[in-house]
C-alpha cells in the first residue's frame, strides 16, 4: 500500500473554468419508481445501440435496477451480448471471489443472469498485487473503448458526496487510481462485510475525468441518507469537497431521485 497514496496527494484543481450545466432532475414518489425509470433508461440505451459501452455501479442503490434488467432479459429478450461493460470501481485489496467484492456483486446481481459476453465485462482486479499498475491497466482499457455511451452512478451516503470511490479531495482531472476509503465510507461500507475488519483499505475507481468522458450520465439516489449529498452536489459549490458536484460540468446528466433523496431540494 505504499505508492498509491503518493498519486492521490498529487491531485490538483484544474486552473481552467469549465462550463456549468443544470442536470435534468427527475423526482419520483417511490424507490420502486426510481428503479423502473433508471432501468428504462438503460434498456432504451441497449435497444437503440446494442453494442453500447456502459459504466455500471454497485451498492444497494442499483440492486432493484439490475433485477428489472434481468426481468427484461427474461421476458423481452433484451440482448446483452454485444455490450461492453466497465465497472465503476472495486475494493483493493480483496480476493476476487470474496462475497463482498464488487466482482461477486455484479456476477450475482446481473452478469450470471443475462447473456453478457464474459470477455466484455471489465472490473478492476481487487486481487492485483500492485494497485497502481492495475489502475493503469484499467485506465488503458477504458481509453481503448472510450467514449462510454452511458455511465450509471450512485452517490455516497451522508456527507461523502462520492461517486465511485472518488472521496473528498478527488479533483476534476482525476483518472483511474486507488483511493483510500474515507472514515465515513468505512463506517457505512463495513456493514457489507460479515467481518467488518475485512473491509479493504482502499478501492480502485474510475476518476472524475473518466466518468465525465461518458456521453450520458445517470445518477440514482434513494432514501434520506442521500438527501444531504444530493443537495450539496446539485446546489453547492463545484469543488473536490463534494466530488459529485463535478457532474454539473457535464452537459448530459440525469438525476433520478425518490422524494426522500430530493427532500432538501427546493
Ligand atoms: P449505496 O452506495 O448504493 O450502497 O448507497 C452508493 C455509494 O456509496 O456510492
Amino acid at each position: 500500500m505504499s505508492d498509491y497514496r503518493e498519486s492521490i496527494r498529487k491531485e490538483r484543481p484544474l486552473d481552467e473554468q469549465l462550463p456549468i450545466y443544470q442536470p435534468d432532475i427527475i423526482v419520483l414518489p417511490t424507490a420502486e419508481e426510481v428503479d423502473q425509470c433508471a432501468a428504462d433508461t438503460i434498456i432504451q440505451q441497449i435497444r437503440s445501440k446494442p453494442d453500447s459501452i456502459l459504466t455500471l455501479p454497485t451498492g444497494s442503490t442499483p440492486k432493484g435496477v439490475y433485477q428489472l434488467l434481468v426481468d427484461a432479459y427474461r421476458t423481452t429478450n433484451l440482448d446483452f451480448s454485444q455490450l461492453t461493460i466497465f465497472n465503476l470501481d472495486e475494493y483493493w485489496p480483496i480476493p476476487h471471489q470474496h462475497p463482498s467484492s464488487y466482482a461477486y456483486y455484479m456476477m450475482e446481481n446481473l452478469y450470471r443472469h443475462v447473456n453478457v459476453n464474459p470477455s466484455n465485462i471489465h472490473i478492476p482486479r481487487g486481487d492485483a498485487p500492485d494497485a497502481h499498475i492495475e489502475a493503469q491497466r484499467y485506465e488503458e482499457l477504458l481509453k481503448q473503448h472510450s467514449p462510454v455511451d452511458l455511465a450509471v452512478l450512485g452517490i455516497g451516503p451522508g456527507t461523502t458526496c462520492h461517486i465511485g470511490f472518488n472521496e473528498k479531495g478527488s479533483e476534476l482531472n482525476s483518472r483511474v487510481r486507488c483511493m483510500p476509503l474515507d472514515v465515513e465510507t468505512r463506517q457505512t461500507n463495513s456493514a457489507f462485510f460479515t467481518n467488518p475488519n475485512e473491509l479493504p483499505e482502499g478501492a480502485i475507481t474510475q476518476g472524475i475525468a473518466n466518468i465525465l468522458e461518458a456521453q450520458n450520465i445517470v445518477l440514482i439516489a434513494k432514501g434520506p441518507a442521500k438527501a444531504w449529498g444530493i443537495h450539496r452536489a446539485l446546489t453547492g459549490e463545484i469543488n473536490a469537497d463534494a466530488p459529485a458536484s463535478f457532474l454539473r460540468n457535464h452537459p448530459n446528466v440525469t438525476v433520478i431521485l425518490d422524494q426522500e433523496a430530493a427532500q432538501l431540494l427546493e
